[in-house]
């Protein structure tokens, strides 16, 4: 089977390899460089070392609970339970965990796990370990590699998605596609994402009519050094000991959570979004009680010293930024689309509702790894022409169905100045749209501003892409309408979707009517 893979962090290598091992014939696609995604920013690890007294079930437990129980219990036990064979294959792939002096893989705790149950590698550069060693691996295995290939849309014939088409107009076919493009953290001006994670792929699948859901859903991570460039601290940090402190020296998470700093992320990071708020400056991580800062944790202590931050003497200041997206392109726990021909792994999708409505801390490579295989695996198992059983996929709501709609417009010529497209001819700059994210769709978010965001997203127009930073403008735009069209509708709080009141009723939006769109071409997700 001819597979095209576009993304190359833990999930679409993992896919690759795993797909070239059982024989198929394997292309991988990146738009930049191998190496440039998340992954290799990863800080905090893997995790799914099970040690004494812990087991695959507490931490399928620990996942559920951190998720506000809005996650699938059976994707959750699958990624648990697939913890054990992923780590080990990562060690056979030649990923170099820290060890204990006895030998065995050394485990670390992070918020919001009962036990210490995360590897690392190099201390805090275990996603850069685990890039290297698949990358190294892919550059040796019959996988075809292709850099520098932006993938831009989906090809579907007849409801089923056959190859890629690259900015540029090249197209790819392919017997399976596998969606591996990371998420969007650069849909806000904080984010712990690399340049490139613009949501390319979930703007790929919107507007190919693929199936979408928990959106709504965006993680901050709570301590990211505060400045021009935000740059992760990682949880394990945390874990190791480190406190937070107001201006004042006091530990305001005692008064949030009985875990206090190792509570839940979405609770860590809206106290201390409050706590900036109310004391006017951002608070501030004392790791000084920790022994061996610079062995233990050494590229953050390289990069606070770039700062001229010694963090051994004094707490740093810090911020939450966007860091994952828990939503994505909705699938089964084999990566399965709602469109035959069609997978999607790691931050690209929402896997079987792994994650819940917050991430639980190291769980992001495990998908990754455990459901990047899966993927490749059920590609013989579910031969591309077959229907998918779509109805495990939930309908959008209207809202979003809308906002899909909404994409068939931009997709028509400029020129196309009809009363469907309505008032939208405003251009925008991706600087106004992360601030509009940032301040109405953030970490605190009321109906009034959801409502607004809409309203503005949908007043504004993407030209045709001719660039690549046209193209993830674009992107943006499409994941900024539907992860805002999302969190409109759900009108209550719900893990990293806080709502500071109670929905009142929704006000009109301005855009046109959905009748009025639908009239030029049928719906491309519910009409299925
Ligand atoms: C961190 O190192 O704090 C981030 C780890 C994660 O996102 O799971």
């Amino acid at each position: 089977m001819r597979v095209l893979v576009a993304g190359g962090g833990i999930a679409g290598l993992t896919a690759a390899l795993r797909a070239d091992a059982l024989g198929h014939d394997v292309q991988l696609i990146v738009k930049s460089e191998l190496g440039d995604g998340c992954t290799a920013h990863a800080q905090g690890g893997i995790a799914g070392v099970h040690g004494p007294g812990d087991s695959a079930a507490l931490h399928a437990l620990d996942t559920l609970q951190a998720g506000n129980g809005h996650g699938d219990p059976v994707a959750i036990a699958t990624l648990a339970d697939g913890a054990g064979d992923a780590i080990s294959a990562l060690v056979a792939d030649g990923v170099m965990f820290d060890r204990t002096a006895g030998g065995s893989i050394a485990r670390g705790l992070e918020a919001a796990h009962s036990l210490p149950r995360i590897a690392h590698s190099g201390g805090d550069a275990t996603g850069r370990a685990i890039s290297d060693a698949l990358i190294a691996r892919v550059r040796t295995s019959s996988v075809h590699v292709r850099e520098g290939a932006f993938a831009a849309d989906l090809l579907v014939m007849n409801g089923r998605v056959h190859g890629i088409r690259l900015l540029g107009g090249e197209e790819i076919t392919a017997d399976a596609v596998i969606l591996a493009t990371g998420g969007a953290g650069q849909l806000y001006p904080a984010t712990t994402n690399p340049a490139g994670t613009t949501g390319d792929g979930i703007a790929m699948a919107l507007r190919a009519g693929a199936a979408v859901a928990d959106l709504e859903f965006v993680q901050f991570h709570p301590t990211v050094l505060a400045g021009a460039a935000p740059f992760l601290v990682s949880e394990a940090v945390r874990g190791a000991g480190a406190v937070l402190r107001d201006a004042e020296g006091g530990r305001f998470l005692l008064e949030e959570h009985p875990d206090a700093e190792l509570a839940p992320r979405d609770v860590v990071a809206r106290a201390v979004a409050r706590q900036a708020l109310a004391q006017g400056s951002p608070v501030l991580l004392d790791a000084t009680g920790i022994a061996g800062l610079a062995e233990r944790f050494p590229t953050i202590d390289a990069e606070l010293h770039r700062r001229g931050l010694d963090w051994t003497r004094g707490p740093v200041p810090v911020s939450p930024a966007a860091h994952y997206l828990m939503g994505g392109v909705a699938t089964d726990i084999e990566g399965r689309t709602s469109l035959p021909g069609l997978w999607a792994v790691g931050e690209t999708a929402r896997t079987g509702g792994v994650h819940g409505a917050n991430r639980l801390a190291s769980n992001s490579l495990l998908e990754g790894a455990v459901f990047g295989a899966r993927a490749a695996e059920s590609l013989s198992t579910s031969p591309p022409d077959s229907l998918q059983s779509r109805s495990q996929f939930a309908p959008p709501s209207d809202l979003l169905s809308e906002t899909i709609r909404d994409l068939d417009a931009d997709e028509r010529p400029p020129s196309a100045t009809n009363r469907d497209l309505g008032e939208r001819a405003a251009t925008f700059s991706r600087a106004e749209l992360q601030q509009l994210m940032w301040e109405k769709v953030g970490l605190l978010r009321d109906d009034e501003g959801l409502a607004d965001a809409v309203s503005r997203l949908a007043s504004w127009a993407a030209p045709a892409p001719r660039t690549p930073e046209e193209q993830e403008d674009a992107n943006l735009l499409v994941v900024a309408r539907a992860v805002a069209s999302a969190a409109l509708d759900r009108t209550e709080s719900l893990g990293a979707h806080f709502r500071l009141s109670p929905a009142p009723t929704r006000p009109a939006l301005n855009r046109p009517a959905p009748h009025e769109l639908a009239e030029s071409r049928p719906a491309l997700i519910g009409a299925r």
